[in-house]
């Protein structure tokens, strides 16, 4: 990221920030011994109008049992108990609508909270006004002053706070840096791309040196690779700053790349909270299940039969259960349930021929995608419709009754009237045990 840096000026004030820091060694190469960055972690300089003080850089953020409810009874967060470890990236995603600008807001001291508190550190922030907060916040609409140029831009929050000239330069070219921005220090927004001008957003927030910073769908806003590409990017900032941060996105794959935690909200309400891989093989509930994963969970509704062993009959298909699972689905016996399976775990039979718990059903192909890596096979089972994710090489036609292969140590059941994952303790308990599911 530091490609760019042939700035001399941005190399003085790094050398000066050095000292300043007591930084042994600066490097400009793409992946510096030493970052820059580095000694911002001990302690922070808050300028505070006319003396500085340092501050120890704990950043835990705390909800308990947080609400939002607006004027109609609109509860638009429900009882929040959240905490963000100091140094944490945690997502919060979810569907449009299901509260999470509304919680990052109140983070940030935007919204008023309605019920519950929140900490910054071990300070309780529910009446602290949002500047002072130690907070910095970064939207879609990364709303640049069009007749400011990029310096005077990411000078401004901290010409508003008057904070001494030197140092607001000396943040701005450090800022610049990281960014790789140093570059366009002198043009306006309007002669900047899509991509630089979210740059100068994040950039704005940077200069702050916050102790949490706020993302609210930073990459909306931008084409598809660009997005991967930013993506990439505040996750290396990430890194590189080691500061808590707090992103909020509705794309679970940006969830799952950028997350080392992930907070799935519905309505308002959390459905769970969990590392990336945690959330995708354990989902709590049906909700978690089809909404991270792309193409989505295959779910199908039918009954539970014993016969000996246990059974999951669709009606034109009947599977046999492993035994494993049967203890938290005998009460279900004769019962309807949900019956779930990702796209990648349905094979075609001339692979997973090794897989032990394997069944096989035949289904109608309706469509073929073939993506070059991979080929999406849109089927029916005739009462179900299924995605099914299989080798590059697979042949099928369209109306081809075919046959396909279920691996069944991955399948999931759901109750079907509050949708709670019936297998999340066995399958948790499993994964504590260190056995392979
Ligand atoms: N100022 C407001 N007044 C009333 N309802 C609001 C207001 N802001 C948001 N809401 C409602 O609160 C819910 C959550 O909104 P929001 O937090 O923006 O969702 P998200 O960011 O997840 O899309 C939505 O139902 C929205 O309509
Ligand atoms: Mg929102």
């Amino acid at each position: 990221m530091l490609s760019h840096v042939n700035n001399k000026r941005v190399l003085s004030c790094l050398l000066v920030r050095a000292a300043t820091f007591d930084c042994t060694a600066i490097s400009l190469s793409p992946a510096p011994k030493q970052k820059p960055v580095d000694c911002l972690q001990s302690a922070v300089i808050v300028a505070n109008n006319h003396h500085t003080e340092v501050r120890s850089y704990m950043a835990e953020v705390r909800l308990e049992s947080v609400s939002k409810v607006y004027p109609g009874n609109v509860r638009a967060v429900d009882n929040v108990n959240l905490t963000v470890k100091d140094k944490e990236f945690l997502v919060l995603v979810g569907p449009s609508g299901c509260g999470k600008s509304t919680t990052l807001r109140m983070v940030a001291g935007l919204e008023e909270i309605s019920e519950g508190n929140i900490y910054i550190g071990d300070r309780l922030v529910n009446d602290v006004p949002p500047k002072d907060r130690d907070i910095a916040m970064v939207f879609q609409n990364y709303a640049l002053y069009p007749h400011m140029t990029v310096e005077e831009n990411l000078e401004f929050g901290l010409k508003l706070r008057k904070i001494p000239k030197e140092e607001r330069k000396k943040r701005v070219m450090e800022a610049a840096a990281i960014l790789d921005i140093a570059h366009l220090l002198d043009r306006k927004p309007k002669a900047l791309s899509g991509g630089q001008r979210q740059r100068v957003a994040v950039g704005r927030a940077i200069v702050r040196h916050p102790k949490v910073f706020l993302f609210d769908e930073p990459l909306s806003n931008l084409d598809a690779k660009l997005r991967v590409q930013m993506r990439t990017e505040i996750s290396k900032l990430h890194s590189r700053l080691q500061a808590t941060m707090i992103y909020v996105t509705h794309d679970q794959v940006e969830a799952m790349t950028m997350g080392d935690r992930i907070v799935v909200m519905k309505d308002g309400l959390v459905q769970q909270i969990d590392d990336p891989i945690s959330l995708y093989d354990h989902p709590q509930n049906k909700f978690v299940a089809g909404f991270i994963g792309s193409p989505p969970m295959n779910f199908m509704e039918g009954q539970i039969q014993q016969e000996g062993g246990l059974y999951f009959s669709e009606g034109t298909f009947r599977l046999r259960i492993p035994e494993r699972y049967h203890e938290p689905l005998r009460p279900f016996v004769n019962k309807t349930v949900i019956f779930g399976i990702r796209p990648e775990d349905i094979y075609d039979p001339s692979y997973g021929t090794e897989l032990p718990n394997k069944q096989e059903i035949t289904a109608r192909v309706e469509v073929i995608e073939p993506m070059g890596s991979e080929i999406y096979l849109y089927m029916t089972t005739g009462k179900n419709p299924f995605i099914a994710r299989v080798e590059p090489h697979v042949r099928a036609e369209i109306d081809q009754q075919k046959q396909l292969i279920f691996n069944m140590d991955k399948a999931h059941f759901f109750d079907a009237s509050d949708e709670r994952n019936l297998l999340f303790e066995i399958e948790r308990d499993a994964q504590a045990a260190g056995s392979a599911i």
